[in-house]
């Protein structure tokens, strides 16, 4: 398909908000009770949008700045998002990590860093397996708030959940923007921001250390004149994985595209800034690929040991024809142990090819490292192969002349105990003090500020290493 190949409201042929359901699909819920399920959507449709088309459109520019070189992305929340997560301080503290960690990437890699939030409305989990075990017991396994619930009694479908969703996404995305208007992230007083919970003097020496150079850049901006009011404060974008469709299509809206100089209009998913399609969603031929090649949203597909190298430019070719910069970001997530031999022939595909230097290429250190540990069989990831992976990513694209653009990660600003290791040194016996994840084990606030300085020491060696 070629970027000329689009109807006079910009999608591409034969697509509508539902045509996905003509298509194969995976992960699908089979809803037992049809009317309830018909109720929701209905009720999901005459809601207002979420976001609006013109965020969409800043966070695809913001975006466009990343492929080219000219900024950072630093994506983070939860694996799984609670219902109960929208609160004000579990809203509070995640936007606190999310700023702090950009401050230490700013000062780093010295660019603009763009945030988005694994935040209001990451509700659905694929699974590998329709039943789980629950305190002994075969239950059908937990597929995330918005389809079921995490306890026993709640695991059956409860279509209800899809408007549940909505208004938990909204409320939290409502307490973002306020939080962030009334100065939650204005840099004029970052020792507002809290450090006591970092413990260790070392790690806290090296981000006051940042923000003092921040501040001081502050106050020069200010004795030039050159202070800017956006100088005040910082936008937040958020994400989620788009699995359950039911929840999206009544979502997306016929929209006037703000960008266009003549009176156009798109489809635009308002559920969320960005979306991505999952490791076990990426079918060529299947539904999920079919909704997302719609959608004027920016995306992000996830790329791991068993995406094939031909699949990728099929993707972005069905996905982004116009091959518009910053549209696409590819998430890849092989594993500290793969990496090495897969990422390779993957930027090579790429850049390669007449997508080379539109796409964002951003690693998630994560979801390549899960491993069970203890008679139990604890779901943990450890910190040394997080960070393995992301160095080794680093090191890849300097070689291959690619740029990394981002980082994807699962992270809380609790002091939960779910990966192994970091300056504190957690072990096994570390794991059951408080992990508190009812999906993949998250990085704590510490272990999350920590990769920041690592991944901001490379960027900052980088460029000692330039000016000799
Ligand atoms: C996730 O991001 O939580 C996830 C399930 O990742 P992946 O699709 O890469 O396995
Ligand atoms: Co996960």
């Amino acid at each position: 398909m070629s970027g000329a190949d689009t109807n006079s409201n910009g999608q591409p042929p034969q697509w509508t908000p539902d045509s996905w359901r003509s298509k194969p699909i995976k992960q699908c819920p089979d809803y037992p009770d049809k009317a309830a399920l018909a109720k929701s959507v209905s009720a999901l449709k005459r809601l207002p949008p979420i976001v609006h088309p013109r965020e969409i459109v800043q966070l695809k520019e913001h975006l466009r700045d990343v492929a080219q070189g000219k900024a950072f992305l630093l994506q983070g929340g939860d694996c799984a998002e609670l219902f109960d997560y929208c609160e004000q301080n579990a809203i509070e503290s995640k936007i606190k990590l999310l700023l702090q960690m950009s401050l230490v990437l700013l000062w780093g890699a010295n660019k603009r860093v763009v945030r988005i939030g694994r935040m209001a409305g990451q509700y659905a989990k694929p699974r590998s397996s329709p039943m789980e075990t629950l305190n002994g017991k075969q239950v059908p396994s937990f597929r995330g708030d918005i389809l079921n619930g995490f306890h026993a009694d709640e695991r059956d479908l409860d279509p209800n959940r899809l408007v549940r969703a909505y208004h938990h996404s909204s409320a939290t995305l409502n307490y973002i923007r306020a939080a962030i208007s009334s100065g939650i992230a204005d840099l004029s007083k970052p020792l507002d921001w809290g450090l006591g919970h970092v413990r260790d003097p070392a790690l806290k020496a090296k981000y006051e250390k940042a923000v003092h150079f921040l501040q001081d850049m502050r106050s020069f901006m200010h004795t030039i004149g050159a202070e800017n009011e956006k100088f005040h404060t910082v936008d937040l974008f958020t994400s989620h994985e788009g699995l359950l469709l039911e929840y999206e299509e009544p979502l997306t809206r016929l929209l006037d595209d703000p960008t266009a100089a003549q009176p156009r209009k798109a489809y635009y998913n308002t559920s969320a800034h960005f979306l991505w399609i999952g490791d076990r969603t990426r079918q060529l031929d299947h539904a999920h690929v079919e909704y997302f090649r719609g959608i004027a949203n920016p995306l992000g597909v996830k790329v791991g040991p068993t995406t094939p190298t031909s699949d990728l430019l099929a993707l972005l070719r069905a996905l982004n024809p116009a091959r518009e910069p910053g549209k696409i970001t590819l998430i890849t997530r092989y594993g500290a142990g793969k990496v090495a031999s897969l990422l390779p022939a993957h930027i090579r595909a790429v850049e390669d090819s007449e997508y080379a230097r539109t796409v964002v290429w951003q690693c998630d250190p994560m979801h390549g490292n899960t491993q069970s540990v203890g008679a139990g069989g604890i779901k943990t990831r450890r910190f040394s192969d997080i960070f393995s992976e992301l160095q080794q990513t680093l090191r890849i694209h300097k070689e291959q002349g690619s740029y990394l653009g981002g980082v994807h990660l699962e992270l809380t600003g609790d002091a939960v105990t779910e990966c192994l290791g970091g300056s504190e040194g957690l072990d096994e016996d570390d794991l059951s003090t408080n992990y508190t994840s009812f999906c993949d084990p998250r990085l704590n606030e510490k272990q999350a500020l920590e990769l920041a300085f690592l991944i901001a020491d490379h960027y900052r060696s980088e460029r000692a290493e330039e000016s000799v």
